[in-house]
Parts: C-alpha cells; structure tokens; sequence
C-alpha cells in the first residue's frame, strides 16, 4: 500500500520523506488554511520535495470552474493531481481533465455509486472518506471493501486513496483490504512504529545493558 501524507505542513513531510514513508501527498482547502500559506506557493514546495502525486484541491462550485482552476494547479508542477468534489459538477470536470491527460483525484466519496461514477468518469484516484463515515456510526472500512470489489470486478484502473483516516488500525484494515493508497495525518503515520512491548522490551534491555558495564563506542 503507497503512504500519501494528508498535510500541507512541509516540515512534517520533509521529516517523513528523509524515511521513505511519502509515496505522495495530499492537501484540501481546510489543511491550506491550516498551514497558514498561499496554496500555490506550498504546493510548489510540496511539489519539489516529493515526486510522487500531490493533490491539490479546486473550489469552484461548478465544472467551468473547476476545469479552470484545476489547469492553473496543473501548471505548478508535472505531479500535481487534480482534486475535485464527488458532485455531478466535479465528474464533468474529471472526465475534462483527464481525457486532457491530467490526474484527477475525486475526493469527498462517501457511496460506492459515487466511487463507481468516478472511475466511469476517468478518475486516476477515488477518495472514500473513512473516518467521517465512522463519524456517523456507518462503516467506513466497509465502503473501502465494497469499492475494491466493484473495481476489481471489472477492471477499473481507478486507485482506491483511503482518506479520512484517523487511526492506526484504519491504516491496518486499509491495508488488508486493499486499498491502493491511505492518506494519512503525520502524526497516525508515526503512531505505526508504537507498542508497548517494544517500549517494554527496549527498558528490559537497558537495564541488563547497564549491568554489563560495556560500551559499544
Ligand atoms: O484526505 C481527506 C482528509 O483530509 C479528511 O480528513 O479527518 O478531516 O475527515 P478528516
């Protein structure tokens, strides 16, 4: 499964790509306002630093506008990703953009119909919201499955991208399902490398260490 990060903060990237975690990266108008920074200029930072796919998000209502402003993203850089709303507005827009040989990313997907019309619509990347459907006492995890047999009954190209992600055991069940790629916060993707027994282990280790009065340097 490809890690994309879910942030626009360059320090947090930057600190996840030195490890080999960032396969991409995804922002939303919410995390630019986050960030405190004009959304092309940290795009383009975002865009220097990583080479995989970075989505940037129109937010034109209709599909003319869409369609515009996901050509100005376009230009920032040969990565970006197109992110347009699942809105009948936001499909024009992806079937524009990518028979224009853009990569689109639909984002907001709550249904497995939403997710069936992006994929019929071109879209290189589906973004079904886990957590917010959690949110709501329905079942995140199970839209992700759904999604990934429907697309694997007939073919689509389309890659499942997991958003929405808000804990260490979405990645685990992303993951198994499987899912293309999970977008998460920084902070869940550090919590990965957490157990208590390793915590527990490490201290064990230490003690008996220290009672053997050796150094390794
Ligand atoms: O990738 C979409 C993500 O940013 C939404 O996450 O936690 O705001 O539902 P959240």
């Amino acid at each position: 499964m490809k890690f994309f990060v879910d942030t626009a903060e360059i320090d947090a990237i930057r600190e996840l790509h030195a490890l080999g975690m960032v396969d991409g990266v995804t922002t939303n108008p919410s995390l630019i306002m986050k960030s405190g920074r004009d959304i092309k200029e940290v795009t383009k930072e975002i865009c220097d630093l990583v080479d995989g796919p970075v989505s940037a998000e129109t937010v034109a209502l209709d599909a003319d506008g869409m369609i515009a402003e996901g050509r100005e993203l376009a230009k920032i850089a040969e990565n970006i990703a197109i992110k347009v709303p699942l809105t009948w507005a936001g499909l024009k827009a992806c079937k524009v953009l990518t028979d224009e040989g853009r990569m689109v990313n639909v984002t907001l997907c709550f249904s497995a119909n939403q997710a069936l019309l992006a994929a019929k619509a071109g879209a290189a990347f589906i973004s079904p919201f886990i957590g917010r459907l959690d949110d709501i006492n329905l079942d995140g995890m199970e839209l992700i499955h759904d999604i990934r047999v429907i697309y694997d009954n007939y073919g689509y190209e389309t890659q499942i991208l997991a958003a929405s992600i808000r804990t260490v055991n979405h990645m685990t069940e992303a993951a198994k399902i499987g899912a293309d790629v999970a977008t998460a916060p920084p902070a869940v993707i550090k919590a990965m490398a957490n157990h208590v027994l390793t915590d527990k282990g490490l201290d064990a280790f230490m003690a008996d260490w220290a009672k053997t009065g050796q150094k390794i340097l």
